[in-house]
């Protein structure tokens, strides 16, 4: 059976963590008979550079001919003055939105070899497991209208609606009680339904939801309080579902109890299962072209490629197997040099991986 996957490196950091990704992926390919296929495109700033658009029509049609999609990172100081609707992150929420990739599994995992590298105490987040499950192609994201408006005072007015459909929550509801029906059953959803409507709606539906997973612990806390708990006591998370804005907040939170933003992967999936997967980090402007970015949350992005969308666990495995080996070698690029290892760059780090395989 023949596969294929779209490789779209995109800007600053990005082209360097997914050659070290395609690498890894071409050994499995390999040593496991895949049968991957893999296609090139542009998205983000090097679309806008070379097609004048953040996402060309020939990326979003080779994306839809895709199974999966391993995306590097989008933007930088160089298009930042664009307008909204021109720059390169427009190129990221449009592959989502098009391919209505709205389940955003994100997982923060501590691997013991960092305990010591975390910005918490090893007792505080050793073991750490969870999952953080955010909506992806609606909210405040996507709420319509939007825009910068002249009021009648004369000053411009800068909105955004945040707004959720019963569907939409309903759908990335299944999606988080699943996950906490086949891990460790208890969910905790959060919101801000002491303020907004719009999450009043949404506690409704989980409560609603709740009925059809006896087994799963629903619990609801306020974004507030979620973003203060998970630095004080993280490991009572099992899994976490929110929207996309407190997502987008909280997952990055949660990445730095890990060690760094450069150890956490994402898969961004439809309701075919097809997926884009990606680091949770950006294009990491400050640190492009120096050759010491972190390639691993790429690396495991690909790994929940294989998991999710071409249904390889074996090839998933192997690959989480030899990023655990590389950390046990006590090898870390420059982000997660606290613990003491030894220092290799963004390359080295793609090798070790290669020959742990
Ligand atoms: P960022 O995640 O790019 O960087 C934040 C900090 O983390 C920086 O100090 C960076 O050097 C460090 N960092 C990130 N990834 C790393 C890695 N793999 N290894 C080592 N260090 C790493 O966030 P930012 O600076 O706020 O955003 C920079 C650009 O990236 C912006 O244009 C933003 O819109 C874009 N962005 C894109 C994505 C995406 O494509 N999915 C995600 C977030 C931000
Ligand atoms: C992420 C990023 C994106 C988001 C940006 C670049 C549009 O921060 O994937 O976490 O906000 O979703
Ligand atoms: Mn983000």
């Amino acid at each position: 059976m023949s596969r294929s996957v779209l490789m779209l490196p995109g800007d600053g950091i990005g082209p360097e963590i997914v050659a070290e990704a395609d690498k890894v992926l071409k050994k499995v390919n390999e040593k496991f008979g895949l049968g991957i296929e893999f296609e090139q495109g542009l998205v983000g700033g090097a679309a806008i550079d070379a097609a004048d658009s953040p996402l060309p029509d020939e990326t979003l049609e080779k994306a839809r001919q895709s199974d999966a999609i391993l995306l590097g990172a989008v933007g930088g100081p160089k298009w930042d003055g664009l307008p909204m609707a021109k720059r390169p992150e427009k190129g990221l929420l449009g592959l989502r939105s098009n391919l209505e990739l709205f389940a955003n599994l994100r997982p923060a995992i501590l691997y013991p070899q960092l305990a010591s590298a975390s910005s918490l105490k090893p007792e505080v987040v050793s073991g750490l497991d969870i999952m953080i499950v955010r909506e992806l192609t609606g909210g405040i994201y996507f709420g319509q209208p939007r825009g910068v408006r002249q009021l009648e005072s004369g000053e411009r007015q800068g909105y955004n609606t945040y707004a959720y459909t019963e569907t939409e929550v309903r759908r990335i509801g299944r999606v988080a009680f699943e996950a906490a029906r086949q891990r460790g059953k208890k969910l905790c959803s959060v919101d801000k339904a002491n303020v907004l409507e719009v999450t009043v709606l949404w506690r409704e539906i989980m409560n609603d939801l709740q009925r059809e997973y006896p087994d799963v612990e629903l619990s609801h806390m306020y974004v507030d309080n979620a973003a203060m708990q998970l630095v004080k006591a993280p490991k009572q998370f099992d899994v976490i579902v929110t929207g996309n804005m407190f997502g987008d907040i909280l997952s990055d939170e949660a990445a730095m109890l890990t060690g760094s933003i450069g150890m956490l992967p994402s898969a961004s999936l439809n309701s075919e299962k097809q997926g884009m997967y990606e680091p949770c980090h950006g294009s990491a402007p400050d640190i492009a072209g120096k050759g010491i970015a972190n390639p691993l949350a790429t690396i495991l992005s690909a790994a929940m490629m294989l998991r999710y969308s071409l249904e390889e666990e074996e090839a998933a495995q192997a690959i989480e197997t030899a990023v655990s080996k590389v950390l046990d070698q006590g090898l870390r690029t420059a982000d997660i040099m606290a613990d003491g290892g030894r220092k290799v760059s963004t390359r080295e780090m793609g090798d070790a991986v290669l020959a742990a395989l």
